[in-house]
């Protein structure tokens, strides 16, 4: 087992992280999204890492670029230079026009200069899993301050934690998951997480004592609801990802 115990883990991991940024009131994973978290007192933020196809990091969730973008057809099959011809903040709300999917460079440089911490998931185009991680952490390695905690990687994907733990191994890991399944323990050793993420639903007291008494933080997403929010911490979840950080912040204490 080499899960950092708590008590001596040199890191932080506030109670309320901004998923893909402030996402509910500007449209996800884009820098005025990373802004809007800022503004509302976020900490820390969760955005998408995946690749265009010429192999650039783009912050961006879906596989395909019809939903969250006036564009349609797959990301992999998108080079970067294509979208900077797509608007990625209309479909959210007319005020958005003009914002554009970010590059991994360019929303690292703004979380620099705001001062927020960050999870980035490494959430790869299917077949592309260890090529992702490996010019994500190449980029954020050559990005981020070395004197600033370090970012937390997380993904569903175990070929992209472990490119991404020989890449980076004293860059923290956390395992994706939608509910724990028998093997949970087993894929959190092999890529050495720090801590575990689920699903809100269907996790439960149980499943959370499980893993706290096993080392690992808890992180849930994806939590909009006050209510539910202070029940899991209750349970000892360390980190809620929610839509609405201004919900939630007055209510974490911290
Ligand atoms: O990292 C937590 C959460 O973002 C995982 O799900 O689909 O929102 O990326 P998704
Ligand atoms: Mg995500």
């Amino acid at each position: 087992m080499t899960v950092t115990p708590l008590a001596t883990s040199p890191f932080h991991v506030p109670r309320v992280i901004a998923h893909r940024g402030a996402c509910a009131s500007a449209p996800e994973n884009t820098l005025a999204a990373f802004r809007r978290a800022h503004e509302l007192g976020a900490r820390w933020v969760e955005f998408d890492v995946k690749l265009t196809a010429d192999g650039r990091p783009v912050v961006f969730h879906d596989n395909t670029l019809d939903r969250t973008t006036d564009g349609s057809g797959p990301m992999a099959d998108t080079p970067l230079a294509a979208l900077g011809d797509l608007d990625a903040g209309k479909w959210f709300d007319p005020d958005f026009a003009g914002e554009l999917v970010p590059t991994l460079e360019e929303v690292l440089d703004l979380l620099v200069e705001m001062d927020l911490g960050a999870n980035m998931e490494l959430k790869p185009c299917p077949g592309r899993e260890a090529e992702t991680a490996a010019v994500a952490l190449d980029v954020a390695r050559g990005l981020w301050p070395t004197e600033a905690p370090p970012l937390l990687m997380s993904s569903f994907s175990r070929v992209a934690l472990d490119t991404a733990r020989q890449i980076a191994p004293q860059w923290p890991r956390g395992l994706l998951v939608e509910a724990l399944t028998d093997d949970w323990r087993a894929a959190a050793q092999e890529v050495e997480a720090w801590s575990i993420h689920c699903a809100q639903d269907p996790l439960g007291p149980a499943a959370v004592a499980e893993m706290l008494d096993a080392g690992y933080r808890v992180m849930v997403y994806t939590v909009n609801d006050p209510g539910r929010a202070l029940n899991m911490w209750d349970w000892g979840v360390h980190a809620i990802f929610t839509d609405r950080p201004e919900v939630l912040l007055p209510l974490a204490g911290t």
